[in-house]
C-alpha cells in the first residue's frame, strides 16, 4: 500500500488515492494549515516534496495559476490539491508553534470566502483639530451620538459595520444580496442617508457644542475574502482584499475633490442610470497606480427598500 512520509515524524498508510496530501495529514490527526479552506487560494497547506515526485498526479489548473502566481517550483506542492499515485515523502512548509495551533484549534478553518461586496468608508474631516479644542467627555459623548445615527444609515439599507477606526467607519454591502448591483445600491443609499442625517446632527452640534462635521464617504465594489480574524478570544469578522484598500482611498479622496459622497467607476458601470451624478474626476489613489475615474453620487433614482428592521447583522 502506498504511503506519505511526513516530515520523518509519521509513515501515514494510503488506501483511498482519491484523498489529496492535505485530507490525508489531516486524517491521520496531523495539524495542517489550510488558511482558504482547500480552494487554491492561499499557501498555507504547501508542501516540499522530498521524494518521489514522480508518484504524484500533476498539478490541475488552480494549483498551477497559485504556483505560477507565486513562483514555485516543481517540488513545491498545495497539499489540498495534490494526490498521490504512489508512495511519496514530504515535508509541510508552513508549521511553526503558532502555525499548528491555529491548524490544531480550527481558527483557520473560519477564514476564507470569496465574496463580492460593496465597501463603505467613511471619515470626519479635520477630526483632530476638533478633538483636541473640545473636552474628552464631549468628544466621546457627541462620537456616540454620530456613531449611533451613521451606524443607523448602514443598517437601515441592509449594511454590516465592520469596525470603527477612530472616527471612521468600515461597512460591507452584499452579504445578505443576491447580486453586485444590489450591494452597490444599498451602499450608496446608506452613504446618501449618512450625508442627510449628518444635517440633522450638526444642527444639534450647532446648538450645544458650537461646532459641525463634515463628513467623506467612500464605496468600491470587488471581491473580498470574508470570515473571522483576530485572536481566538477575540475574533471578528470582517473582509480583506484590494479592494478594501480601494474604498478606503476613495474616501481619502473625497477631501481632494470636495465632494461628500464619491464611488469608483467600477460602482458607477454597475449602478449606470440608478444614480445621478455631480462631479467626476480621475484621480491618483495613494499606492495605486494609474489614475482612477471618481463620481460623485447626489442621489438615486430607484426606490431602495430598506431592512424592515435595523439589526447587528451577523453573516
Ligand atoms: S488550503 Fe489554501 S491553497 Fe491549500
Amino acid at each position: 500500500m502506498p504511503t506519505v512520509d511526513l516530515d520523518r515524524e509519521k509513515s501515514i498508510e494510503v488506501e483511498d488515492l482519491e484523498l489529496t496530501l492535505l485530507q490525508i495529514s489531516r486524517g491521520a490527526g496531523i495539524p495542517h494549515a489550510s488558511a482558504c479552506g482547500g480552494h487554491a487560494q492561499c499557501s498555507t497547506c504547501r508542501v516540499r516534496i522530498l521524494e518521489h515526485p514522480e508518484h504524484l498526479q500533476p498539478r490541475n489548473a488552480k494549483e498551477t495559476r497559485l504556483a505560477e502566481a507565486k513562483g514555485f517550483g516543481d517540488d513545491i506542492r498545495l497539499a489540498c490539491q495534490t494526490r498521490i499515485t504512489g508512495s511519496v515523502r514530504l515535508r509541510r512548509l508552513v508549521i511553526d508553534e503558532e502555525d499548528l495551533q491555529i491548524a490544531s484549534d480550527g481558527t483557520a478553518q473560519t477564514i476564507g470566502k470569496d465574496r463580492t461586496l460593496a465597501i463603505l468608508f467613511s471619515d470626519i474631516r479635520d477630526f483632530t483639530s476638533f478633538a483636541e479644542s473640545h473636552l474628552p467627555y464631549d468628544v466621546m459623548h457627541i462620537l456616540g451620538r454620530y456613531f449611533r445615527t451613521m451606524g443607523d444609515a448602514v443598517l437601515r439599507h441592509h449594511g454590516y459595520i465592520d469596525k470603527y477606526m477612530g472616527d471612521g467607519i468600515m461597512a460591507l454591502f452584499g452579504l445578505e444580496r443576491a447580486t453586485p448591483v444590489e450591494a452597490c445600491l444599498d451602499a450608496v443609499a446608506a452613504g446618501l442617508t449618512m450625508l442627510d442625517h449628518l444635517g440633522e446632527l450638526n444642527r444639534y452640534l450647532t446648538k450645544q457644542f458650537d461646532t459641525e462635521f463634515r463628513i467623506g464617504i467612500g464605496v468600491h465594489v470587488g471581491s473580498v475574502i470574508v470570515g473571522e480574524m483576530g485572536h481566538p478570544r477575540k475574533m471578528q469578522f470582517t473582509a480583506i482584499g484590494d479592494a478594501v484598500n480601494v474604498a478606503s482611498r476613495i474616501e481619502s479622496a473625497t477631501k481632494e475633490i470636495g465632494v461628500g459622497l464619491a464611488v469608483s467607476d467600477d460602482v458607477r458601470v454597475l449602478l449606470g442610470d440608478a444614480a445621478r451624478y455631480g462631479v467626476s474626476r480621475p484621480i491618483n489613489l495613494k499606492g495605486k497606480t494609474g489614475e482612477h475615474l471618481l463620481s460623485e453620487v447626489v442621489g438615486l433614482e430607484v426606490d431602495v427598500p430598506e431592512a424592515a428592521a435595523l439589526s447587528t447583522l451577523v453573516p
